[in-house]
């Protein structure tokens, strides 16, 4: 039989994970531009916190969790981040040590969706969530530093999408607009929305079922329910918005699949067929019952999440695997007890070396320097070592010369290190 990954998780060969790095890198230094600290929970956590916070009527909760029973307990391998940081802020009482916490995180997420096109069963995302600021300064701050994100790496081709779910008090008013609105037409609805119709009227506004859209249309719209105090934020977060300069659309029918959310809501989506169906590359808001809802005091908190398949779908290229920086081709014993040295000695001023130990020919060991897309080469044979020199070859520039053996590393490491784009120093 033949053993293959499970449909929907795929394997990531070392000729992809160069872009992976440099898009982890980038996010990794953008966040913390921002005042984020990287967290790492665990991959499984307690079926309970997911049913509880993302909702039990969600798609999510109802049919994609990866869910088992070990040892007693029920566990669920993790279908987002935000329940799991949240969890964790609350069981090491963050609250007490510092009134503000930024926390993010990169990582996969495992969802039983029926896999396409930039839709997975392991997916990966990178996301952000604060804890503690409730006004809507910090919204605007979020939304603006996954935008300028997008850009930083290159993307420019997305659309904001903003929207408002209010507080509590104005979502129950809400639910009850709603089912005035579906209850009559119950029998126009899918089987699920007609099921959640009683308990989660909102969930109907994002199914994915055309049959639902259509009773949908004219539904009524939160923002015409919001009461003063959700009018304030949201009036605050579109200035705030407007000060930053970030262009964003009201969306009325965004709601997000996940029952967590309070006031602001946003998604980033990409006009691009690229992505086929799955245009949302970014989704994310306000989510400020949770941490009380675990347990914990009654704290703020906002957030995000990136597909980062989607994001390297959308990201340009980079520029083509660079090889070592340099190569060594030794000739004979004493060429080849030197190149050990020198390999050492570039490796510690950072330089990466792939040494030739094969003991071969000149012309075969040339070759793998070239296959490999190595910046310098360094012949090193006995006549070398014994007038004190070294060749160098640049595959590069295409030129050869002999310099001496004495501080050959310095210069080495200066030349494979010189700054070009993506070169190995600058990199992260
Ligand atoms: P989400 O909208 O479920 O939100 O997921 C966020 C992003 O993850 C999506 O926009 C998409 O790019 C990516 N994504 C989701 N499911 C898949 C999948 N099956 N395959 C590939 N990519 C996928 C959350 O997860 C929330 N935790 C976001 C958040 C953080 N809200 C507040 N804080």
């Amino acid at each position: 039989m033949e053993l293959r990954a499970v449909r929907g998780m795929n394997d990531i060969l070392p000729e992809e994970v160069e872009r992976w790095h440099k898009l982890e890198g980038a996010f990794r230094l953008h966040a913390e531009l921002h005042g984020y600290a990287e967290v790492r929970t665990p991959l499984i956590e307690p079926t309970e916190l997911f049913q509880h916070q993302m909702g039990e009527t969600t798609d999510v909760v109802e049919k994609e969790m990866y869910s088992f029973e070990r040892h007693g307990d029920r566990l669920t391998v993790r279908p987002e981040g935000t329940a799991g940081a949240a969890r964790a802020y609350v069981e090491h009482a963050v609250h007490a040590k510092e009134p503000v916490t930024r926390w993010y995180y990169l990582g996969p997420m495992f969802r039983g969706e029926r896999p396409a096109k930039g839709r997975y069963r392991q997916f990966y995302q990178a996301g952000c969530e604060l804890f503690g600021d409730p006004g809507p300064l910090c919204d605007a701050e979020t939304i603006d530093l996954v935008a300028t994100f997008l850009q930083r790496i290159g993307i420019g081709d997305f659309v904001v999408h903003v929207n408002s779910l209010g507080s509590a008090g104005t979502r129950e008013r809400y639910r009850e607009a709603l089912l005035a609105h579906f209850a009559p037409r119950k029998g126009e609805l899918s089987e699920d929305s007609q099921r959640r119709l009683e308990k989660n009227p909102l969930r109907i506004l994002d199914s994915k079922d055309p049959r639902d859209h259509a009773v949908s249309r004219d539904a009524p719209s939160i923002l015409d329910l919001l009461d003063d105090a959700d009018q304030a934020h949201w009036q605050g977060v579109l200035r705030c918005l407007d000060v930053l300069g970030v262009s964003y659309v009201i969306d009325r029918s965004l709601v997000r699949g996940l029952d967590y959310y309070t006031r602001t809501l946003f998604e980033v989506k990409v006009t691009s067929s690229d992505l086929g169906a799955q245009s949302t590359l970014v989704g994310g808001g306000r989510y400020d019952n949770m941490v009380a809802g675990l347990g914990g005091p009654s704290v703020p908190a906002i957030g995000f999440a990136m597909g980062m398949e989607r994001l390297l779908t959308m990201m340009p290229d980079v520029p083509a695997r660079r090889g070592p920086g340099c190569f060594l081709a030794p000739l004979g014993q004493s060429g080849a007890d030197r190149a050990l040295l020198l390999a050492k000695q570039l490796r510690a001023l950072g330089v990466s070396v792939e040494l030739d130990g094969r003991g071969g020919r000149l012309k075969s060991m040339l070759r793998r320097a070239d296959a490999l897309g190595a910046r310098l080469c360094v012949i090193l044979g006995d006549s070398e070592v014994e007038r004190g020199v070294i060749q160098i070859k640049d595959l590069v520039a295409h030129l050869q010369e002999e310099i001496p053996l004495e501080g050959a590393a310095r210069v080495l490491a200066d030349r494979a290190l010189e700054a070009s784009p993506g070169g190995q120093r600058g990199a992260r």
